[in-house]
């Protein structure tokens, strides 16, 4: 499929998804649809706030945990990493590791995946970095690597983890074990659960750029598909959902209205929310449960002082 055919594909998903969602009992936006050009930047944003630790927690247990985790990992490893972006998590790991074999990004967008090869061969350049263009929740994207003799490693860091729900986190972590032999590893980053106060600071942040960030894909909709939304009229909210060890971020209708998307009329009553992201929290024992049902064996992890975050390396069994 050429670009031009894959953007219209991209378009008439958004759309399906956008009507469904706004359709349901609960309406809902899948969370992926945050990060269009605008999302993306206010992401980067959040990941530098005060009030948001998980970016700087787990950059720290990098930082004095690196030679420990690169002589975890092994000599001669491929390193795969789904979701890489711009590979800049990866980079000193990559520098640390024992003679790594290979660095395979997947990722969405080949413009940002072609610069990071270009800057990594450039500091490494007998280092095999091969970008696969992708959605890497779906098996076809794995099939585009190529085969590696080696041992292989995950990388799934950034607590991306956290933003599926429970089955669908299964779904991933089996789909990557699928991906595994015996032997090879994951090496994730999860958040962890913590005091309410501290994780809803996170998410509603006294700088609003995650109010922004939420708001975005109101903004979105009124572009892409020629709604009506007006921002003003609906409140960001996130809180911590004690039960489901979540986040929640909604968007809340400040009055009685109603919106139109592509031609169709979507009723809101004064408080009705759309839901439009959860962000799982796990336990050391919630996370390794879910490793070993889905095809792993934890063997090491490191966290920070205030055991807010971990890093875990698994062994695929
Ligand atoms: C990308 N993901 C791990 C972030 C999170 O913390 O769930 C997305 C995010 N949403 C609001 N702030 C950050």
């Amino acid at each position: 499929m050429n670009m031009a055919a894959k953007e219209i594909v991209v378009a008439q998903a958004f759309e399906r998804d956008v009507l469904a969602g706004l359709s349901a009992e609960q309406k809902t936006l899948p969370c992926k649809y945050l990060y269009d050009e605008t999302g993306s930047r206010l992401f980067e944003d959040i990941c530098g706030l005060d009030d948001y630790y998980l970016t700087r927690t787990e950059a720290e247990i990098f930082t004095q945990q690196l030679d420990n985790i690169a002589k975890t990992l092994g000599e001669g490893v491929t390193l795969i990493e789904p979701g890489a972006g711009n590979c800049e998590k990866a980079e000193p790991l990559l520098q640390c590791m024992l003679a790594p074999a290979g660095y395979f990004p997947l990722d969405i967008s080949p413009e940002i995946l072609l610069k990071a090869r270009q800057r990594i061969q450039a500091c490494q350049p007998n280092l095999h970095v091969i970008p696969a263009i992708g959605d890497f929740t779906r098996a076809a994207v794995w099939q585009d690597l190529p085969a590696v003799t080696g041992r292989k490693v995950v990388f799934f860091p950034g607590s991306t983890i956290g933003n599926f729900n429970p089955e669908q986190a299964r779904a991933l972590l089996e789909l990557f074990s699928q991906q595994l032999g015996p032997g090879d590893g994951l090496l994730l980053g999860a958040d962890l659960v913590k005091d309410s106060v501290i994780l809803e600071r996170a998410y509603h942040d006294s700088n609003h750029v995650t109010e922004a960030f939420n708001k975005n894909l109101l903004h979105r909709i009124n572009r892409e598909l020629g709604g009506s939304f007006n921002l003003d009229a609906f409140a960001h909210r996130a809180f911590y959902h004690q039960l489901r060890q979540r986040v929640e971020m909604h968007l809340v209708s400040l009055e009685p209205q109603t919106v139109e998307v592509c031609g169709r009329k979507f009723e809101f009553e004064e408080g009705e929310t759309i839901h439009t992201e959860n962000s799982h929290k796990y336990t050391p024992g919630s996370l390794e449960e879910l490793l070993r049902v889905t095809g792993f064996e934890p063997r090491q992890f490191w966290t920070d002082h205030q055991q807010h975050y971990a890093i875990y390396y698994a062994e695929a069994v």
